[in-house]
């Protein structure tokens, strides 16, 4: 059914205005003052912004990780996501060394597609570069629309990959047309940091971040970086926490390299200090790269703002305390790295970011979703508010004080990792391609309603994928 949204203030990267929304065939068929069609059901949005659906470049829904499975699926994930605002989710698909790569994929199609209720894509992991995976790239681009790779530079005898890996990932990228992401962390100084730590009997959940240190972090960002310039291609590091691995991206912006940098909300709001919480709730705290110094936090900020890191992911990695983070009792090693955080993304950029003035309103839109869209593929299909686009639609009211808690949060972890913690703002109505997945902050949507993006190649427009697909 048509639709027609009035009253509401837009909101894109770009420009901020009042104007009424028609919505026809799932796209954004109109946008104009006092705007009227007598087929059309009317949204009144008085007192809201109008943004567009936030996209979420980072999660791990269903992924089995740390010897048990992420928590959220692609079900509980996704109506999460969209309560918070999300209409968009890219998602990490793992591969197996010497096994096929369609696999892998096929796998992650078959635990998305009856569950999701909001569109999503896949990123694919590269473990290994020989001749068998080069023959496979292309049909993954051109077929399933993966156009980004991930390569985790830690994680030793688990998913790290060396340095000609990644050298060779990035020359294909280059020429495939390919983002080449990295999990940017020294695995092998962190493997060395982590056994001295366990012989001096220093098993808390604290001695994760100490063996973790910022400097690793830097290290292996800046030889990612310098590795993007020599091979002329294009990167983007993942979940960045520290003003070390600030300073390698901006150092390699500098120098004219495409290198660019997402960090996540638990980096700018928490910090190292909450994994000393006392009976073992510091595992709640657990992420690689592990919180910081609260003096970091500045610096991401900074970063968002002047633009050497331009967007945010969730990193959506959820365990439960009891039961799941509960397996590295007595060894820091054996905790589930990851948190719940797919809800909370948008709230935390708007409240901590726009109201506390550390960024405007049209640089939330492009960091939680424009940058993203045009990084990933799918601009302007998604990721901005114009005639043509998807109707993915975020009505967010900006006066509503509240407090996060695990009470009323929508993911399934048994815990929220922002307990407590007071924003300004909340999303009251979600549309994914014009359909409410949200409607007065209930849930609405429909289990598998979520369509499988194929995204473009790197660099280009939406429009051009037709040229991709048809071949
Ligand atoms: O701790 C984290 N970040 N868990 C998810 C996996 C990853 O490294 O992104
Ligand atoms: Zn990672
Ligand atoms: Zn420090
Ligand atoms: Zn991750």
């Amino acid at each position: 059914m048509k639709k027609i949204i009035k009253n509401g203030t837009i909101v894109t990267a770009a420009d901020t205005y009042k104007a009424d929304i028609l919505i026809e065939n799932e796209k954004i068929a109109l946008i104009g003052q006092d705007l009227t069609d007598p087929s059309a059901e009317v949204v009144d949005a008085e007192g809201n912004y109008i943004f567009p659906g936030g996209i979420d470049p980072h999660t791990h829904l269903e992924m089995p990780f740390g010897g048990t499975v992420s928590k959220d699926d692609f079900e509980t994930g996704t109506i999460a996501a969209a309560h918070g605002g999300t209409t968009t989710v890219i998602d990490f698909c793992l591969t197996d060394k010497g096994k096929p790569l369609q696999n892998s994929i096929d796998q992650w199609h078959a635990k998305s597609k009856d569950k999701s209720v909001i569109d999503y894509s896949f990123h694919l992991m590269i473990g290994e570069m020989n001749d068998d995976v080069l023959e496979q790239l292309p049909s993954v681009i051109e077929d399933e629309g993966i156009t980004s790779f991930k390569v985790f530079m830690a994680y030793k005898n688990v998913f790290q990959a060396d340095d000609g890996t990644l050298f060779r990932t990035l020359e294909q990228a280059k020429k495939l047309g390919a983002l080449v992401m990295v999990h940017a962390e020294n695995g092998d100084v962190i493997d060395h940091l982590v056994n001295k730590a366990l012989e001096a009997g220093q098993t808390d959940p604290i001695y994760h971040a100490l063996t973790r240190p910022p400097e690793v972090e830097g290290e292996a960002t800046g030889r990612a970086a310098e590795l993007t310039g020599l091979a002329d291609s294009q990167l983007y590091v993942v979940h960045v926490t520290c003003e070390q691995a600030v300073d390698a991206i901006a150092k390699a912006r500098k120098k004219g390299y495409n290198v660019t940098g997402e960090t996540c909300p638990q980096y700018l709001v928490l910090d190292q200090s909450y994994l000393e919480k006392p009976d073992f709730e510091g595992a709640k705290y657990v992420w690689s790269p592990p919180l910081r110094e609260k003096h970091h936090q500045e610096v991401l900020w900074k970063a968002l703002k002047t633009g050497d890191l331009q967007t945010l992911g969730s990193d959506q990695c959820s365990f439960d305390f009891k039961g799941q983070k509960d397996l590295g009792k007595g060894d820091f090693t054996k905790i589930p790295n990851g948190g719940p955080i797919i809800e909370d993304r948008v709230s935390i950029l708007f409240s901590e970011g726009v109201k506390k003035g550390r960024i405007t309103l049209n640089e939330f839109v492009d960091i939680m979703s424009t940058k993203i869209a045009k990084t990933f593929g799918l601009f302007p299909q998604k990721g901005t508010i114009s005639v043509g686009a998807d109707a993915d639609i975020l009505i967010f009211d900006p006066t509503v004080e509240r407090t996060i808690s695990v009470e009323t949060s929508h993911m399934a972890a048994d815990y929220n990792p922002f307990e407590g913690i007071k924003v300004t703002g909340q999303p009251i109505s979600v549309l994914s391609r014009g359909d409410f997945v949200i409607k007065n902050k209930e849930f609405v949507g429909k289990l598998g309603k979520g369509n499988y993006l194929k995204r473009s190649r790197y660099g280009e427009l939406t429009s051009s994928k037709e040229e991709l697909y048809q071949k």
